[in-house]
Parts: C-alpha cells; structure tokens; sequence
C-alpha cells in the first residue's frame, strides 16, 4: 500500500515538474505607424509568423494610421500597460523622441523597425540602410541614362528618416556623375495624377523618376504611360515586393525600370525581441539587406521569392499544426492534470480509508489480545474449577469407594451374626469359626479405618517417623515367615532371597511393616496356587533395594500405571488389592526418602520395587530388637475350619445345584455353608475356573461376585446368558457396589436377579428359592407347551425348536438317538440331558415319547395317512410296536383315538 501511494506521488510530481518547463509569458508591444498598404501588411505577418514559433509571447499591435499624435498616444498607452518590450515603427523621425525614451527610461526595451527616430535611447534598431537604397537608385539611375539626363526623387513624407537619408544618398550618387542632373524632390503628397502629369508635360527633359516607393513608381509609370512617356522616362521603385503591380512584377513586366529591395524586417524584428526579452546575445544595431531589382535579376528574385513563399505556406502550416496539437497538448495535458487530481483525490482518500482500516486492525489486534487474554482468563478458571470439582468428585468417589470396602466385611460381620441369632442353640464347634469370621472382619474393619487415620495424618502433614535401629534382614524375614503357612496351603513357592546374614538400618518398623505387609498379601491374592512369590533384599553403596515379585495374573498398562494412586483405585472396578494399602505404602516409602514402583504385565506376573536411601554412617550401630506385629494373615479360615475342600463341594442329597463364584475365600465359605443345607454347592475363586464348573455341571443357579480377579462378574453372566447351553440357568449377581450403573451393567449381561453387599443372608435364600420356582413355572410352561412353538420368544424356546426339529429329521431318517441329537446340538449327553431337565422337567427320553405322540395324533388327524403310513412316518419299523407306543402313552389304540 506505501509503495503503491509513492509511486503514484513521485508520478505526479513528474507530471508537474515537466509542467514547469512551460516558458515565462511576455507581452511585445508594437506601435505601428500605418497598417494601410502592402508593405506594412508583408511587415505584421511576418511579424506573426515568427511570433508563432513563441505560443508564450502575448502580441499586441496598435495602428496610428498615419497620424504622429495617435503614434505617441499608442506608445504611451503601451507603456501604461507594463508591455514587457515596445516595438516602434515611428512615423516621423522627431515627434516621437520623448514617449520612445520615456518607455526606454521605464526599463521596456524598446525596438526601433524601419524608420529611424532621432535619439540613441533605443534597445536595438531593425531595418535597411536608407542612404544606401539612395544611392543603389543613384547608381542605377546613372548606368541605365548612361551617365547623362536629369533625374528627380519622389517622396512619400517629409519627416521621416527614409525620406531624409534615401534622398541624400541619391543625391550624393548623382552628383559624383558631371552629366547627371538631380532637378528637385517633389513629395507625392502634393501630387495627383494630373498635376504630375501636368509636371511631366512642363519638363520635357526629366530622363529619370526615383520613386521612394513602389506604390509611388506605379503612380508615376501610370502617367508616362497616359503621356507616351514611358520609353523616355526611366522610373526606379523601393520595397521590391512579390505580387500583381508590386515592384518585382512591375520590373518584369517592364513597367518600372528597376526596384531596390527594402526588407520589411517583421521577422527580424520579433526574432531581436525575443533575445532581449531572453536576455540572449543580440546585436544593437540589425541592418538588413537591400539590393537593385533589375529586368537582368527579376526572374531570379521572383522564383527566390515564391520558394520563400512556399517555404512561408509551410511554415505557416506547420504553425497551424502545432497551435493544434499545442491545443490537443494543452487539453489532453488539462485532461491529464484533472484525471492526476482525482487520482490524488482517491490516493489521499484511500490513504485516509487505509489509514482509517489500518486503526481499526490495531484496534481490533488489542480487542483481539484482549480477548485472547480473557479466554485464557477462563480457560484458566475454567481448569481450575474443573481441578476444584476433580477434587471433590475424587473425595466423593474416594468416600464411596471407603464405603463399599466397609461392605464386604461389614457383611461377614451381620450375616454370620443374624445367623447366630437365628439359631435357637448352637455349640461351640458351629458357633466358633462364625465368631472366629466376625473377630477376623471387626479387625479388617479396623485396619481399614487405621488406614484412613493415616491418610488423614499425611494429608495434613502430622504423620511422624518414629525410628530406630533395626535388622532390616531379619525385619523382612520375619514378615516372610508369617506367610509361610498360606504358601504351604496354596502350594506357592515363597521365597526370601538376601545375600547377606544382617543389614543393621534406621526405619518406622511400623510403616515398613505395612509396606511389605501390604505387598506381599497382594501377591498371595493374585497368585494362582503352585504359582511362587520371591522377596529379594539387595543393596548398593547409597541403596537398599527390595523386590517383591509373583506370577501371578498382572496387571494391565492402565492399571499398574495407577497402581499407586488413591482415586484411580477409588473409580475402577479391578482388583488392586483392598484398601488402601498400595495408596499408603507409597506415602510411607516416600517418608522414608525411598521410592516404590511397579512392573506388571498381564498374565505373566507382577514385581514391585521399593529403594530405600542407604548411608552407612547415617546408620546407628546399635540394633533394636524387631517389634512383634500381629499379621491377620488371611489363612485363618483355612485352619478355622479344618479342611479346605469341605466348601469346595458341598455334597447335599439335593438334586438341585448351585455354583457360587467369590473370591472373598471368608464370604465364599460363608455363603456356601448356608446354602449347602438346601443344595448342592460348588464354589470358585475366579470367573475362568467358575465357568469350567458350571459347563461341567449345569448347575439350577449361579450366584457371582462383580468384583472378581481377572475376568469380573458382569463377563462371566454374559457368557452364560450367550452359551445356549448355559443360557437357561439363573445368575444372581452379588457385589459391594450398590450403584445404579453396576445394576445396569449386570442387566445388559443378563443377570437374573441383583444383590448389593451387605446382604441378608435370608432374603439370598429367598431370591435362590424364588428363581428355582420360576424355573419351575417356566419349565411346566415349556413341557405342555411341547410342538406347540407358534410363539418363539426367548432362547430357550429357540432351543426347543431346534430340538424338536432335530427329532422330527432324525425319525424320519430312522436313526433317532440321544447321542446324535447332543452331537447335532453341540453339547454332550449330561449337557443336553441336564438343559431339557432344567427346561422341562422331564428327561430326554420322555420329551422324544412324548414329542413322538403328539405328532401322531397330528397326523391321525390326516384321514387320507394310514396307521402302517404313520408309524414309518414316526420312525416306528413296525406299525405294531407303534400301536404298543401309542396305548402305552395314551390309554387308546391309534385306530380309537381317531376314531374318537
Ligand atoms: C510603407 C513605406 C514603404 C517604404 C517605407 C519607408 O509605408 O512607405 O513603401 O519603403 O514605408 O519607411
């Protein structure tokens, strides 16, 4: 935009500066003494020929007409005009001395043409030297007499310089001639035709006629001509001028003898003027040409004179060309000048526009900034308040998550106890491991909100590290040693690896104590039985190193990149061990300047890491004995109850099963105690070995935890619900979360029925006693219901379908069997047995008999089919079985039945 605006200004700046080239304008004045005949007319134009060359020169001419006292009138009126210069053909050599030096004095430069005025106050004379054309006529006038004759002049005024000076230099040229006689000088003013006539008449010895003019010679030769005179009396002119009757013609023709050129001097004079007026070199005194026209040089002057003439045309045309193009010039320059001001007009008003734009960008970059400054503003409050409400939704779920941990072993506080309660008596060998499971829950309990207490104290910066000196090997060793027992039942191989005998170092036992407490139990928790778990003590110059490695089930990407933090455990439903353990033990590695982390990886195993900073001189020499710390290692129950497989299958004469998946091994034992009085119980710890169970056994209900290692409950109820071996078989989801999702979650999988923790063990019966009884209702639904499938709407009835289809194709082929029919169905004889009996209470065998009369009494309805017909449509080999069959079944005969 800038390079654009200079451009444009250094543009116009070129298109005025070539304007100043236009030249300063000057005004001549010229006092002309007569404008009334041809010489003088010859004079103006040529003076305006020459002024065309000069558009700048402004030319004024003013006409006295002859008349001296108008001269001086003109002359002043010029001056009062402040004429730049003053051109004067006087018209008498005396009377206009004071106005032309006036002019002069008052600075005009003043140029003299033609006629000379008495005064050397002059800036230049123009004009032809008078006395010389005298004497040219002298001269001649003496060659063409011969040397001999009279001769007189003939003037036009008689006080002007040409009269004066043309008449002396004749006069002294005839005299230098003894035979020549100069007889008077008459002035033609005085003279008409008549009387020079009558004076021709009076002088018969008048040989020659010098004529001050060729205006006067043709006068003159008029009247030799009206007298006969003309071949004696010679007549010589001045001026000398191209044209018909003007001296060149009249020396052609013969009518004048001889014409002495006098120059009009118009160019000359312009010319002169306008080196004075450019303050240029000129010359003060310009006299100009003068020669005698004879009949010997007339043609050459003529053909002289029409070249000038042409060359005159042309350069008058050329004039002429250039006032037009000087007038296409000036209006295409003014055409120019008014598109330039426009051009300005917008360049100034698109500077201002651009100007106007240019502020407002400003303006709109600070507004701009402004607002990026306050949406940062926001944003940042935005972020913060998002933090603020991040916090308090952490504390809330933190909370609930507290609550629900409350729950499990809240639940195996009320339940045993209103079972206790429940009992009218009870011994000490029943009341005992029920005791022994409220006590273990009361302190879990405890341990929790202990946790919590900790928590609380680090929060607020209160906690303190009470240390002493202690052997860091046998401090671990101990705590090893305490899971011993758990590792021999699990069949996990446990192990302490130290390369050295004692490691005496500064800690909290307390906090460690939880630490390694904490870690280890999550190791057992998920480590399969016959998986191993290795503690390593090692330690560098600055470093005590221990590790706690399992191959157990691991953890994923996410879960073991949170495995530390508190919230994230409070919103996920895996399993990272209970409470808050890993939580506070990076709290309390970190009060001891330590670090711990965690390597993981899903299904291979998991190894945390805990460094502890280890400076020998920190260290005291003296060792504190270990403090002895009661670990509630969860194999209590194992030993409370003696053995460990009585829960695994309770054997119940019931016909009717059920499978219970919890890995809280307290509630599993629980649980399957209470319902083993009913059912036959089978239990398992994971969703995968719980699955093999119940394929394995079809059992009549399923009671699973949500929350379970590895695959979670919600899993597990879809496999069922989708395997249509399975599909038919209740699931009652059992979980510690009550919220609303969980409930639509285990909805979406198919669950049956839903209990939150902690539950009323009666009313768990009651929801198993109830599902049974639908079964039941579904069941008889199912079994009167046989062929008549016009209305499929679940599963089950697709099942069905399927199934009497498969009967219908094999007893047309006659290979109807059992063991073709599971094979076609995908399942084995037990699975399919089992799925008819859970559908429709009936075996098999039974379903098939009775499928097969049905049919026939559908097709004993067709009167066109025979009995023989119908039995091989049946898969019958003989019509006479087939009437056994049919009485059997029914009581009637076929041929009766249809008959009936
Ligand atoms: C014209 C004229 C010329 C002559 C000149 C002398 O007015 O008379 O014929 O040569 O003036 O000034």
């Amino acid at each position: 935009m800038k390079k654009n605006i200079s451009l444009t200004l250094i543009i116009f700046l070129l298109i005025f500066a070539c304007n100043t080239r236009k030249e300063k304008s000057f005004k001549i004045g010229f006092s002309q003494c007569t404008t009334g005949d041809s010489w003088r007319k010859n004079m103006l134009e040529g003076m305006k020929r020459e002024l065309s060359f000069y558009p700048e020169i402004v030319f004024e001419m003013i006409d006295a007409e002859g008349k001296t006292e108008k001269q001086n009138q003109d002359i002043q009126k010029l001056i009062d005009e402040k004429v730049d210069l003053l051109i004067v053909s006087p018209n008498e050599n005396k009377a206009h001395i004071e106005v032309i030096e006036k002019a002069y004095n008052a600075g005009i430069p003043v140029i003299i043409l033609d006629r000379r005025a008495i005064s050397k106050k002059y800036t230049a004379f123009v004009g032809a030297e008078n006395y010389l054309v005298g004497q040219n006529a002298g001269e001649y006038a003496n060659i063409l007499l011969k040397g001999k004759g009279n001769v007189l002049d003939i003037t036009e005024g008689a006080n002007t310089s040409p009269t004066i000076d043309r008449n002396s230099g004749f006069v002294d040229a005839i005299k230098k001639y003894p035979n020549m006689h100069f007889s008077e000088s008459l002035l033609m003013n005085d003279f008409d035709s008549i009387q020079l006539k009558k004076y021709f008449v009076e002088h018969p010895s008048l040989n020659l006629v010098f004529a001050h003019n060729d205006r006067i010679a043709l006068s003159v030769y008029k009247v030799c001509e009206a007298l006969g005179l003309s071949k004696k009396i010679k007549i010589i002119g001045v001026d000398g001028l191209a044209g018909v009757n003007e001296g060149l013609d009249m020396v052609n023709k013969g009518m004048i003898d001889a014409t002495i050129l006098y120059p009009t001097g118009g160019e000359e004079s312009i010319q002169t003027a306008v080196k004075i007026l450019k303050k240029l070199p000129y010359s003060k005194e310009n006299q100009l040409f003068t020669t005698v026209i004879t009949p010997d040089n007339v043609r050459i002057m003529l053909s002289q004179f029409q070249k000038v003439k042409v060359q005159q045309e042309d350069i008058e045309r050329q004039a002429l060309k250039i006032t037009e193009l000087n007038t296409t010039y000036f209006s295409q320059r003014n055409r120019l000048y008014f598109i330039s001001a426009l051009l300005l007009i917008v360049i100034v008003l698109g500077g201002f526009l651009w100007f106007l734009l240019f502020e407002k960008q400003q303006s709109n970059k600070v507004l701009e900034e402004q607002n990026l400054a306050i949406i940062k503003q926001n944003e940042e409050i935005e972020r913060v308040s998002l933090q603020a409400r991040q916090a308090v939704e952490d504390k809330m779920r933190f909370y609930s998550y507290i609550s629900h941990e409350f729950k499990t072993p809240l639940s195996l506080i009320l339940t045993p106890t209103e079972d206790l309660l429940n009992r009218k008596s009870y011994d000490s060998k029943e009341g005992k491991p029920i005791l022994a499971l409220i006590l273990k829950n009361a302190n879990r309990l405890l341990r929790l909100v202990d946790q919590i207490l900790d928590f609380r104290k680090i929060d607020s910066g209160k906690i303190m590290l009470n240390t002493e000196t202690y052997d860091l090997v046998s401090f671990i060793s101990e705590i090893v040693n305490d899971f011993a027992i758990k590792a021999k039942k699990n069949n996990i191989d446990l192990q302490f690896i130290c390369p050295f005998k004692e490691l005496p170092y500064t800690f909290d036992a307390d906090k460690l104590d939880k630490v390694f407490f904490n870690i280890i139990s999550n190791a057992f928790k998920y480590t399969p039985n016959g998986g191993l778990i290795h503690i390593m003590l090692l330690r560098s110059i600055q470093n005590i190193e221990i590790t706690i490695s399992d191959n157990g089930i691991g953890m994923d990407k996410k879960d073991k990149d949170n495995a530390f933090e508190l919230f994230y455990r409070a919103t996920q439903n895996v399993s990272l061990g209970t409470g808050l353990g890993l939580a506070l033990s990076r709290e309390f590695v970190n009060l001891h300047h330590g670090d711990i982390s965690v390597e993981s990886e899903k299904g291979k195993g998991t190894t945390f890491k805990i460094v502890l900073p280890y400076l020998e001189n920190n260290t005291s020499t003296q060792k504190h004995p270990i403090p002895l710390v009661n670990h509630a290692i969860e194999n209590d129950f194992i030993s409370l109850n003696g053995n460990l497989n009585d829960f695994k299958n309770n054997k119940n004469e019931s016909e009717t099963s059920i499978v219970i998946v919890e890995d809280n091994l307290d509630l599993l034992q629980f649980l399957s105690r209470k319902l083993s009085q009913f059912y036959h119980v089978r239990t398992s710890e994971t969703a995968e070995n719980g699955w093999e169970i119940i394929l394995n056994t079809i059992p009549d209900v399923i009671i699973s935890d949500v929350t379970l290692p590895g695959r979670d409950g919600f899993s597990l109820t879809k496999q069922i619900k989708e395997d249509f071996r399975t599909s038919h078989i209740p699931v009652i989801l059992l979980t510690a979360k009550g919220k609303l999702e969980s409930q639509i979650e285990g909805e979406k999988a198919g669950a049956d029925a839903y209990m939150g923790k902690p539950f009323n063990q009666q009313l768990l019966e009651e929801k198993v006693k109830n599902l049974l009884d639908n079964r039941d209702r579904i069941r008889r639904r199912f079994s009167n219901e046989i062929t008549n499938l016009n209305h499929v709407q679940s599963n089950e009835r697709k099942f069905l379908i399927d199934f009497e289809l498969l009967i219908e194709k094999y007893m047309k082929e006659n290979t109807l069997s059992v063991e073709h029919l599971s094979k076609e169905m995908g399942m084995s004889r037990v699975q399919l047995y089992r799925k008819i009996t859970a559908l429709t209470n009936k075996n098999v065998n039974d379903y098939i008999a009775e499928f097969k009369i049905k049919k026939a009494k559908q097709l004993l309805l067709d009167p066109s089919k025979n009995i023989t017909e119908i039995a091989y449509e049946l898969g019958f080999n003989n019509p006479g079985y087939f009437t056994t069959f049919f009485k059997q079944k029914t009581n009637q005969t076929p041929s009766d039945w249809r008959n009936v």
